[in-house]
């Protein structure tokens, strides 16, 4: 039987936006999709803000029943003890985070995280009922040198080893060179690529998981570029970095239907 997946898109708002802009922000964003179908269960929300904004969004989601999951942009490896600036999991969980951003190339790139510690951060997350959004891509030199599925796949086959087979994860596909550049992968690289990390899942999870497992593309996501991704079969969402900042845009991107006319 064929899987559906609801389709994600999800805001990574980065360093940006502090707990009194966060608020302003939310109100704004549910207002621009009052009459959108976002709220029929076709498309899941989610927002990434920073850390110190997570708790003021989760009591204004909690009180005004908005319908947008909530996800943290990091976690530690650890989930308690004395890891001078570390967030733990296990807080994250408390304040109804449901998804963690793991493994973004800002991360590895500013803070030297290695495949090993991202794999770290997927059991961390795993072992505190948070559902790990995985990002993999290539840099410019990665793609000149090796094509553009390898690294990502690497990246992927590392960060799946001892995930058990009914874990629920997400995986984003952003080529480096694509993230706040203004230049998005093709359509059908973002496919090529994302197809080659739904094998990955089947081959680490087995197909089922491969089946529910919701693939995203990341990159210069914007509303004008919105449905030639979500056209894609392998395609199940975008997570989308400056246009998430942006209420109207974000809002735009939102409203885009994957099953618009089918
Ligand atoms: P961008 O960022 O949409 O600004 O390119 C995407 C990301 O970093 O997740």
């Amino acid at each position: 039987m064929a899987v559906t997946r609801v389709p994600f898109i999800a805001g990574n708002w980065k360093m940006n936006l502090d707990h009194l802009q966060a608020v302003a922000f939310v109100q704004k964003l549910h207002w621009a999709l009052k009459d959108a179908k976002h709220l029929d269960g076709s498309v899941e929300v989610g927002l990434f803000p920073p850390f110190t904004d997570l708790r003021t969004v989760q009591t204004l989601i909690d009180a005004d029943k908005i319908p947008f999951a909530l996800g943290a942009q990091d976690l530690s490896t650890k989930d308690a003890g004395a890891y001078t600036g570390e967030v733990s999991g296990a807080f994250l969980a408390k304040l109804n985070c449901a998804y963690v951003l793991i493994g973004h190339s800002e991360r590895r790139e500013y803070h030297a995280e290695t495949d090993q510690v991202i794999s770290e951060k997927v059991q961390a997350a795993l072992r505190n009922g948070l559902v790990p959004v995985i990002c993999v891509g290539e840099t410019s030199e990665d793609l000149e040198k090796f094509g553009a599925s390898a690294v990502p796949v690497g990246q992927l086959e590392i960060a799946l080893e001892g995930v058990p087979a009914d874990a629920d994860i997400v995986v984003a596909y952003e080529p480096v060179w694509a993230i706040g550049s203004g230049q998005a992968a093709t359509p059908e690289q973002a496919q090529e690529v994302c197809a080659k990390l739904r094998e990955v899942i089947a081959d680490k999870l087995g197909q089922d998981a491969a089946q529910r497992t919701r693939v995203l593309y990341g990159g210069s996501v914007k509303s004008s570029n919105i449905a030639s991704f979500m056209r894609e079969p392998d395609v199940d969402g975008a997570l989308v970095g400056g246009a998430s900042l942006v209420v109207d845009e974000f809002a735009a991107i939102i409203r885009f239907q994957k099953h618009v006319g089918v």
